[in-house]
């Protein structure tokens, strides 16, 4: 483990590995800088290091509940990213430190994945984060990213890369010691977004009191979340219904498209109608804070 003397201590991971101890909760990691690559290597392609906790592999993709999970370990090094795994035990010096370098062929073979990814985890950052951030305010709290900001080399490029062609919906990083957030924008390669699509990054801080070293995000996967807006599109319709003139239906989008009842000279009343429903549909999702309110007065005009 490349890691200062000071640092080697045996501290609580045993009692997980040896199942004295288990995370409360799923706990899905890849490595970094400072992991016992010697061990982690046994995993290449990942799987449990203790029970509830799983190793992503020095790259790879889960699938939880419809959630898609890509990550990649280790952090970025120009001399060692085209070379192949030539440590071998025990590691020397050298090697302890090569060991945690990221292979360019772990970067190609993520880029052929096809599938829409939601989160992404890697232990280095991007280096479009560092072209994207407000350099001032980053370089007042690390100063010495000054010189890799302005040379756009803080982080790794081939991740940049990646991030432009997985485009996933949240990518989570760490090494830099701050707490960090920033928007990257894309073309849409997948066609379901007008336009452009977003990826959020955020990295998390050193786990010490007062450093911003946890987050915690509510990430459905893009079905449940397309089923959920369907359902709400579909509630608001029938909900509805009751206030329209008798003569005519309402015909939804969803699931009466081709609904030939509604009587013809009710077509632009109707339509007159759907707008509305619309507008007050996407009101109410624009609206956050009054959202929560105005939804349960709809679903009290409903009982
Ligand atoms: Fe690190």
């Amino acid at each position: 483990m490349a890691v200062p003397m000071k640092y080697k201590k045996m501290k609580d991971f045993r009692k997980y590995y040896s199942g004295n101890k288990t995370a409360p909760v799923l706990t899905i990691f890849v490595g970094g800088n400072h992991e016992a690559m010697n061990y982690l290597k046994d995993l290449y392609y990942g799987g449990w290091v203790a029970e509830n906790i799983y190793f992503l592999g020095y790259s790879g993709v889960i699938n939880i509940d419809g959630l898609r999970i890509a990550g990649v370990s280790g952090i970025h090094n120009g001399s060692d990213c085209k070379k192949g795994y030539f440590e071998d035990y025990p590691y020397d010096r050298s090697e302890i430190r090569s060991a945690f370098h990221t292979r360019q062929y772990e970067i190609m073979k993520l880029s052929l994945v096809k599938e829409p990814i939601d989160i992404f985890l890697s232990h280095d950052w991007p280096t479009v984060v560092g072209d994207l951030s407000d350099f001032r305010m980053l370089t007042r709290i690390k100063p010495f990213f000054k010189k890799d900001l302005q040379n756009h080399c803080l982080g790794s490029p081939f991740l940049s890369n990646l991030c432009d062609i997985l485009q996933p919906r949240f990518w989570f990083a760490a090494h830099l010691h701050i707490h960090w957030e920033v928007d990257i924008e894309h073309k849409d390669r997948f066609g379901d977004h007008d336009g452009s699509r977003v990826t959020h990054f955020m990295s998390l801080d050193k786990p010490i009191i007062n450093r911003g070293f946890m987050d915690i995000l509510s990430i459905q996967s893009r079905e449940k979340a397309k089923n959920e807006e369907i359902d709400n599109y579909k509630r608001l319709y029938s909900s509805m219904k009751k206030f329209c003139p008798s003569n005519f239906e309402v015909v939804s989008d969803v699931d009466a498209q081709s609904d030939s009842s509604m009587p013809e000279e009710a077509e632009g009343e109707g339509e007159f109608y759907k707008i509305c429903l619309l507008l007050s549909y996407y009101l109410l999702k624009i609206l956050p804070s009054f959202s929560t309110n105005m939804l349960i007065n709809f679903s009290q005009l409903l009982d």
